[in-house]
């Protein structure tokens, strides 16, 4: 379907000052309208409620209430599959928050360049170098009641080296681009282990999120799960 605004709004919402205005607009409208326009189903788990939209508005993130709480559900599925977890696109720290509110204990690998998205492909639309630029500090300090996390600054995968013989239960790729996220796959699709899945963001909104995951699910075996909102997941088969 043809949506010509959708490129406009998505190049607004990664121009950063644009984003607490955004969220701005939408409390005021639902406050004003009494209608939800960010549904939070999860309403039935008042504390998983409670604990996402307080991230959501301590840390400035793209990820919908609905998104964080798949994540969370997700991770904490996979408690007993056994692995580290990593996440590929950190940004300030609001998803890695929710892993680790999800699984306290395993060793958490966080990557990014911390200097915003590398250059975009052709195959990326409406994103442009730099954008999401964060500090490893302000991160480092935003997580710092949480134990045993790994920190990678640069771009992966070039960061990856350390991580070459750990296997992972969980892995979440939130990098917005086609490269990056094919890196994402090609790394980390053989290192699941069984049973253990993978999420990303802007499976449904992002070409180049799409398109890698396209191609590099084409001549595998594997479902690849449309979520709620812009979110995709696979899921390591074997026993
Ligand atoms: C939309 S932000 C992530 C948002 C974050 N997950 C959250 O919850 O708010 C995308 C991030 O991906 C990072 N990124 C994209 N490609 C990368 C790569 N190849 N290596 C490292 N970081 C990358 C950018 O630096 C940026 O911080």
């Amino acid at each position: 379907m043809h949506q010509p605004g959708k490129k406009v709004l998505r190049r607004i919402a990664s121009i950063g000052f644009m984003r607490p205005v955004r969220r701005f607009a939408i409390q005021a409208f639902e406050r004003a309208s009494n209608m939800q326009l960010i549904p939070a189903s999860f309403d039935d788990d008042r504390q998983l409620s409670d604990l996402i939209k307080r991230i959501s508005q301590e840390r400035d993130t793209l990820l919908s209430n609905v998104e964080g709480a798949q994540i969370y559900r997700t991770v904490r599925a996979l408690a007993k599959i056994p692995g580290h977890i990593a996440e590929v696109g950190v940004y300030r720290g609001a998803s890695s928050r929710i892993i680790r509110e999800a699984e306290p204990g395993k060793p958490f690998h966080l990557f990014d360049t911390f200097e915003g998205l590398p250059k975009p492909s052709g195959n990326d639309e409406a994103f442009y170098e730099g954008a999401y630029k964060s500090s490893l500090e302000d991160v480092k300090g935003y997580l710092k009641p949480y134990q045993n996390l790994h920190f990678y600054k640069g771009l992966f995968p070039e960061t990856a080296e350390p991580v070459r013989e750990v296997r992972f239960s969980f892995v979440h790729l939130d990098v917005d681009l086609y490269e990056s996220t094919l890196s994402g796959l090609d790394f980390f699709w053989p290192r699941l282990t069984p049973g253990g899945a993978l999420i990303s963001h802007d499976y449904s909104s992002s070409p180049g999120v799409s398109r890698a995951f396209d191609e590099f699910f084409s001549d595998r075996n594997v479902a690849v799960f449309p979520l709620a909102y812009t979110q995709c997941m696979v899921v390591k088969p074997g026993v």
